[in-house]
């Protein structure tokens, strides 16, 4: 972790001095791969995967996003208020009645919730303390039967593969600016953002819901950069990400993205 803060602070320096680094290349992340847990899993919504998945996270429909069908919704006990979100796991079924599990992994990204059901006596899987994963529906076939219904897994946290950069979209009016941060590798958990408006300083933004980032300050008409940090503490400058010319709704890249 020393040399991890002394690498990313090395390339500050050298971005502040020649001012056209366009971001700061992550280091390796270093999450746990192999803390095991139990969970279980059922599945939610449509057979194809395609369909908005990802309201809790602030992601739309994800599918268009491009998670594709590899999404999961999570229980209160493994979604932290959304700080969650993005977040990749490793699961298998493990043990299910009636020989219900089938071979190998798969690996989902958190893009929902499963909200609980204090009303339900029965079969309310996602309410405190359950982990609970409510997978995609083809997710849940890749692991288990469909007459299982849910079955017992069990999960760790993996590294988030992601092609090309951090996205942006951009939202918000006159005077808020909202940014929704996704496609995010390495640990893949935004856990906070900073932005900059050119000619401005550096200004925390405050997580609206989800993925979804936002700051009372109005940008229009500025370039806009963004510092995103994720819950190993990488991060990455996006520096003038968006031109000035941006609208509400519009969706930028990033040129990096953690690995
Ligand atoms: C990062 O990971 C790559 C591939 O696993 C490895 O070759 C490299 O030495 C690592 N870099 C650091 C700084 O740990
Ligand atoms: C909660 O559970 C009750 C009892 O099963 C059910 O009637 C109700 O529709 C559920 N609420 C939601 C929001 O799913």
């Amino acid at each position: 972790m020393a040399f991890h803060a002394a690498m990313l602070s090395g390339l500050v320096a050298i971005s502040a001095i020649f001012g056209v680094v366009n971001a700061i290349a992550s280091d390796n992340v270093t999450i746990t791969e192999g803390g095991w847990d139990y969970a279980r899993a059922t599945f939610y919504g449509p057979s194809d995967g395609r369909d908005g998945m990802g309201a809790a996270c602030g992601y739309g429909n994800v599918f268009d996003l491009g998670y594709g069908q590899e999404t999961t919704a999570l229980s209160t006990a493994l979604f932290n208020d959304g700080a969650a979100c993005g977040a990749c796991f490793e699961i298998y079924c493990s043990n299910a009645p009636q020989g219900a599990c089938k071979r190998g992994s798969i690996r989902v990204t958190a893009t929902n919730f499963c909200p609980p059901n204090y009303s339900q006596t029965q079969g309310a899987w996602c309410n405190p303390p359950q982990k609970h994963f409510d997978l995609s529906m083809p997710m849940f076939l890749k692991i288990a039967e469909y007459k299982a219904g849910v079955v017992p897994v069990m999960y760790r946290r993996v590294k988030c593969w992601k092609q090309g950069g951090v996205k942006f979209v951009m939202g918000g009016n006159n005077y808020w600016t909202t940014v929704l941060v996704y496609n995010v590798g390495g640990v893949g958990d935004v856990k906070s953002v900073r932005v900059r408006g050119s000619g401005s300083d550096w200004t925390w933004m405050s997580r609206n819901w989800g993925q979804n980032w936002q700051v009372s300050m109005g940008l229009l008409g500025k370039s806009v950069s963004f510092e995103v940090t994720i819950s190993d503490g990488s991060y990455i400058q996006h520096i003038d990400v968006v031109p000035s010319s941006w609208g509400f709704g519009m969706t930028f890249e990033g040129k990096y993205n953690f690995h």
